[in-house]
């Protein structure tokens, strides 16, 4: 087990400026109408986000120092865990520059040293598929921004639950929340038939692959079933077609885990109810990491845009910079798009 303590120290975020500055973060927190308490909003309040996907709390951190108000929602708990240790963690270390004080209000010329109190975030266990019930119950609705930084972190890919190719001995788990999920990897590849497996790799694989890797599952697991990622790997080998740049077991391991987590129907169900949160001129920032997920955002902004309801910001993507791909190996297949509600 790792030690949670150390885990998010070193966490970078991916495409953090870019995400503050689509937030408008730092001008909302800090406008006159927040800093007088005026009530612009119809809720009365101003400078408030919400973090659909906390992961370790890279995000969240940025967006509460700039004098942000964050609900954090996060489905995995041990995830959830490590982002409440690294804010309390920074509340501590803001605490001792301000002489211990936890509610010494930011300097208005200075916002990245302000404060961190705990009144500034809640954290939840959830799943932004039910976003809307979860931002009532937090009296979180009529927000300034919400985030979406989709996917699973580098935390998740290290601990022994089945998401990284890099470990054989790991049992082929990939439930990103235990405490509700009861279907893992291991159990899809040994129920699905030959079409459903087919259909779940043609999400992400070319269709001829995702057949030849349907078959191969089918044959393997006559003889014994498949239980560890090693399993997996044999039976991969290597694909026909499969980029010579890509590791075979990359899009294979990526499809099974979009499956286990329904990736892609929280997402379908997440943004709509997302867009409801938002307040007049809220933002809409999400950052996707593969091309199904950015179908779906593409075509939900669009129809927002058409219905006249909202403006889309980023005609196109925001990439990361070479420099922070290069930092940040994470972050190289990183798309970001921002919609503006009107
Ligand atoms: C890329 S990480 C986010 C990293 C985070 N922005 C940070 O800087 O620490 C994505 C996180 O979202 C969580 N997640 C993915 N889908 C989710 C969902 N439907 N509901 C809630 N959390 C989700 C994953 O468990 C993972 O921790």
């Amino acid at each position: 087990m790792q030690n949670l303590n150390s885990i998010g120290e070193n966490h970078v975020p991916v495409l953090l400026k870019e995400t503050l500055e689509a937030l408008k973060v730092d001008e909302i927190a800090h406008s006159k109408e927040a800093l007088q308490g005026a009530p612009e909003r119809s809720s009365g309040r101003r400078g408030r986000f919400i973090d659909a996907t906390l992961g370790m709390g890279g995000h969240t951190e940025a967006i509460v120092k700039l004098g942000g108000r964050v609900l954090g929602i996060e489905q995995d708990p041990r995830s959830l865990e490590v982002a409440k240790t690294r804010l309390e963690e920074a509340l501590l270390r803001s605490k001792k520059s301000f002489g211990g004080s936890e509610t010494c209000p930011p300097p208005l010329d200075k916002h990245k040293n302000a404060a961190i109190s705990r009144g500034s975030y809640t954290l939840v266990h959830g799943n932004f598929k039910d976003m809307g019930k979860i931002a009532k119950d937090y009296s979180f609705q009529d927000v300034d921004g919400i985030l979406f930084d989709l996917g699973i972190s580098s935390f998740q890919l290290e601990k022994e639950r089945g998401f990284s190719y890099q470990d054989p001995e790991a049992l082929l788990d990939m439930r990103a929340d235990e405490t509700s999920q009861e279907v893992r990897a291991a159990d899809l590849l040994n129920a699905l038939n030959e079409g459903q497996l087919r259909e779940m790799f043609s999400e992400v694989m070319p269709f001829y692959e995702s057949k030849i890797l349907s078959e191969r599952i089918i044959e393997a697991r006559k003889t014994k079933k498949i239980n560890s990622v090693g399993d997996l790997l044999s039976i991969l080998g290597s694909l026909p077609g499969s980029k010579k740049s890509l590791n075979p077991a990359t899009l294979p391991f990526l499809a099974l885990r979009v499956k286990v987590n329904s990736e892609l129907e929280n997402l379908r169900e997440g943004l709509p109810q997302s867009f409801r949160l938002l307040g007049k001129k809220g933002r809409l920032v999400v950052i996707s990491f593969h091309s199904r997920e950015d179908v779906i955002v593409k075509k939900f902004f669009k129809e927002k845009e058409n219905e006249g309801l909202a403006e889309i910001l980023t005609k196109k993507p925001i990439i990361p910079s070479s420099d922070e791909s290069e930092r940040n190996p994470r972050s190289k297949s990183a798309k970001m798009r921002v919609l503006e509600k009107k």
